[in-house]
C-alpha cells in the first residue's frame, strides 16, 4: 500500500515537472514571438535594440554562420575564404584612392564588424589609417578590442538601427544589411549620409525572381534562397530605398552557396 502511493507520488511529480517544463517552453517561445514582432515594429526602440543583440549574440553561440574549429567568433565563409580576399584586393586601391580627400586622420568606420578577418586584411594592407569597427554583439567588440585594438585600431559596441553611429570619412557595410529587416535598414540608411564615401556589399541570387526587398525578421538568414539561388537580396536601387549606386566589384559565393556578393558605392544625392 505504501509502496504504491510511493509509485503513484512519484509519477504524479514527474508529469507534473514535465508539464511545467513543456509550458516553461511555452512561455519562452511565445516571449521570443512577441519580442521580434515588437522589435519589427518598433525598430529604435530599447527593447528591439535587445532583441537584436540577443538575436546576434545567439547566431554567434550556436555557430549558425559556421565554424572554422578554434576561432571563438566566426562571421561565415564570406568574411573568411575567396570573396573577403577579393573584396580586400579591390577595396584597397579606392580607399587609397580617397585618402587626399579626407584631411590628415582619414577614418574607416566598418558597421557590423563581426570577427574582423575582413577589417585585418585591410588594415594590414592600409597601415597608419584610423579603424573602427562596430558591432551589435558586445562580447565580439571586447575579443576583438582585446585581441586587435591599438591606438590605430577600436571597436565599438554600437546597435547601428538604433545608436548614432561614429564620425568616419569612409564607411564600410559589408554583408549586415542582407541579415536585418527592411525597417532596420531604414533607420540605418539616413545616418550613412555623414560619410564622405559609403560601400555596401550584399550577396544576391544567381537568378532574381520576386518583388524586390521582400523583407524579413532580423535574423542569421538572408531574403533568398541559397542553396536553390533564387529570388531577392537587398537592392539598395529598387524600391523603397532607390538610392544611386555604383558597382564595384562583384564575386562568386563560395562552394555550394548559389549566390554572387555584389559591392556598391552608394551616392546620395544633395
Ligand atoms: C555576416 S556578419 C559580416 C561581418 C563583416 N562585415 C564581414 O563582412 O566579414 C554580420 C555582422 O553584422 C553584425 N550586426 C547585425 N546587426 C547589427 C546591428 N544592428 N548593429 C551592429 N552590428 C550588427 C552582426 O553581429 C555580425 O557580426
Amino acid at each position: 500500500m505504501v509502496r504504491r502511493l510511493g509509485t503513484r507520488l512519484r509519477t504524479a511529480t514527474r508529469r507534473c515537472y514535465s508539464t511545467v517544463k513543456r509550458m516553461r517552453a511555452f512561455g519562452l517561445s511565445l516571449i521570443r514571438y512577441v519580442a521580434s514582432i515588437l522589435s519589427h515594429l518598433l525598430p529604435q526602440s530599447h527593447f528591439a535594440r535587445i532583441h537584436r543583440r540577443r538575436t546576434f549574440q545567439a547566431i554567434y553561440r550556436n555557430q549558425e554562420w559556421g565554424t572554422d574549429g578554434d576561432s571563438r567568433f566566426f562571421s561565415g565563409v564570406g568574411s573568411h575564404g575567396g570573396p573577403a580576399a577579393a573584396y580586400v584586393d579591390a577595396m584597397i586601391p579606392v580607399i587609397s584612392a580617397h585618402l587626399s580627400e579626407c584631411g590628415d586622420q582619414p577614418k574607416i568606420v566598418d558597421l557590423g564588424c563581426g570577427d574582423f578577418s575582413v577589417g585585418a586584411r585591410l588594415i594590414k594592407r592600409l597601415p597608419g589609417l584610423q579603424y573602427v569597427g562596430c558591432d551589435v554583439v558586445p562580447e565580439i567588440v571586447e575579443h576583438n578590442r582585446q585581441r586587435y585594438g591599438t591606438s590605430f585600431v577600436q571597436f565599438e559596441d554600437v546597435d547601428v538601427v538604433s545608436e548614432d553611429l561614429p564620425d568616419g570619412d569612409i564607411c564600410l557595410v559589408r554583408q549586415v544589411f542582407q541579415h536585418l529587416s527592411n525597417r532596420d535598414i531604414a533607420c540605418v540608411l539616413p545616418k550613412l549620409r555623414k560619410y564622405r564615401f559609403v560601400y555596401v556589399t550584399e550577396a544576391q541570387p544567381l537568378e532574381r525572381s520576386g518583388r524586390p526587398n521582400p523583407d524579413k525578421p532580423a535574423n542569421a538568414d538572408v531574403r533568398f534562397d541559397w542553396r536553390a539561388g533564387c529570388g531577392r537580396g537587398v537592392e539598395l536601387d529598387q524600391p523603397p530605398w532607390n538610392l544611386s549606386l555604383k558597382e564595384l566589384l562583384r564575386v562568386s559565393g563560395t562552394l555550394g552557396v548559389k549566390e554572387v556578393i555584389i559591392t556598391h558605392q552608394v551616392r546620395f544625392s544633395d
